[in-house]
């Protein structure tokens, strides 16, 4: 049984697969992750001992199999993070972007929250966009540096810190705005696709800012 006093983050680094159950609870495991299991499932209503045994029943479901990013050298970390987080994002961001923006005209007058999603799904792409480029153009380079600046090195992980928040914030309002990711039965398909793909787009930018706020930050944090 997991210790209930454990961090949200804490859990998800020795078990990834704990990752799905805390979104699917809306439970932040990147940005809001120093909090004990405890705290958090306080804070989002969830039933401690419930979610304890689905966290349990997930860790015995994937025991032995998965890696542990923790294990990865620096420079493959990172590789690993924009192989795989970056290149879907900059795939994705697009795609959602126009359907969110089809989805609120077509269907807009039906349900006004469409609108409010389509701002919301609009501001997180012009975020992570700068975002992704920052951290591969600046952050990145600089952590792996031959020579490195420690005081520019702990100046764009800082940056990179905030920025996560006001990411987060922006998965926020796309929840509420979608209202967990809730279909009418009246839902055409790109109104179903939209809310797939932002629902698997969240999962994605929890995993990835996961790796960087406590995989990757932590190695710099002197
Ligand atoms: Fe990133
Ligand atoms: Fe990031």
């Amino acid at each position: 049984m997991l210790d209930r006093t454990q961090t949200v983050a804490a859990t998800v680094l020795d078990h990834s697969e704990c990752a799905a159950i805390f979104q699917q609870h809306r439970i932040d495991f990147c940005c809001g992750g120093q909090q004990s299991i405890e705290a958090a499932a306080r804070a989002k209503g969830v039933d401690l001992e419930a979610l304890l045994t689905e966290l349990g029943r997930a860790i015995d479901e994937r025991r032995g199999g998965g890696d542990d990013p923790r294990e990865l050298a620096t420079p493959q970390l990172i590789e690993r993070i924009v192989a795989k987080h970056h290149q879907y994002l900059r795939k994705a961001l697009p795609f959602v972007q126009m359907l969110a923006a089809k989805v609120a005209r077509v269907h807009g007058d039906h349900n006004p929250k469409l609108p409010v999603l389509d701002v919301a799904v609009r501001e997180l792409a012009e975020a992570l966009g700068p975002h992704l480029d920052e951290e591969e153009h600046d952050l990145f380079p600089s952590l792996t540096a031959a020579a490195p600046e420690r005081a520019r090195q702990a100046t764009l992980l800082a940056a990179m810190h905030q920025e996560h928040l006001a990411v987060a914030k922006l998965l926020e309002r796309i929840r509420a705005a979608s209202e967990d990711f809730t279909l009418p039965p009246w839902a055409c398909n790109s109104y179903r696709t939209l809310f797939s793909e932002l629902q698997q787009l969240e999962g994605d930018v929890f995993a990835h800012v996961h790796l960087e706020n406590n995989v990757l930050k932590p190695r710099f944090d002197a």
